[in-house]
């Protein structure tokens, strides 16, 4: 698995997102959780290979963290964009309505998703129960919810906003509004739910 490249300059998020930070988050960070992923995977295969399966656990551990990781990643910056805002469109407006009460209803609890996250706040949806859910992720996979397709992701790990914002972090989620790309978003939502 290759590190997806970002669909736009590392300046392109500013001055929500700091160029330095865009170039750290996506070439270091990201980059280690796709690295991460693909030698969780050869050890596995050496592993199967050699028929020692002592450090199978931890292995898994390493690659459950580091392909959330990777796809978390790779969701956050496809709904982004220097020309983001407003709201939705479409279906995935109803649906938000529907589920929620409002746009605005949504919008203040996954601010409130954001704020309590010791990872990632999520918009999901649950093709269970045909619902779009806010779901709130520690690390990039502690209270995940099984099923559900992450359709908005919102990343609120340190090395997300701390080198600019330090602890106001309220500020760097206010601002994230700005620059959802929402058409992405009703595309993620139309590709998910047209499978089920
Ligand atoms: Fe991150």
């Amino acid at each position: 698995m290759k590190l997806v490249e970002l669909p736009y300059e590392y300046d392109a998020l500013e001055p929500w997102l700091s160029e330095q930070v865009l170039k750290w988050h996506h070439d270091t960070h990201h980059q280690g959780y796709v690295n991460g992923w693909n030698a969780a995977e050869e050890k596995l295969e050496g592993q199967r290979t050699e028929g020692d399966f002592s450090d199978t656990g931890s292995i898994l551990r390493s690659f459950t963290h580091n392909y959330c990781g990777t796809v978390l990643h790779n969701r956050f910056w496809n709904n982004l964009s220097p020309n983001g805002g407003g709201k939705p469109e479409g279906q995935l407006l109803e649906k938000i309505e529907e589920d929620f009460g409002s746009f605005e209803a949504w919008k203040e609890e996954f601010k409130a998703a954001a704020s309590a996250a010791g990872g990632w706040a999520l918009l999901v949806y649950m093709p269970m129960t045909d619902e779009l859910h806010n779901v709130v992720v520690d690390k990039h996979d502690q209270n995940a919810v099984w099923g559900a397709h992450p359709v908005l992701a919102l990343d609120v790990w340190e090395h997300s906003y701390y080198h600019d914002y330090g602890p106001d972090r309220g500020k760097f989620i206010d601002n994230f509004f700005d620059y959802v790309d929402w058409e992405d978003v009703e595309q993620k939502f139309d590709e998910i739910t047209s499978k089920f």
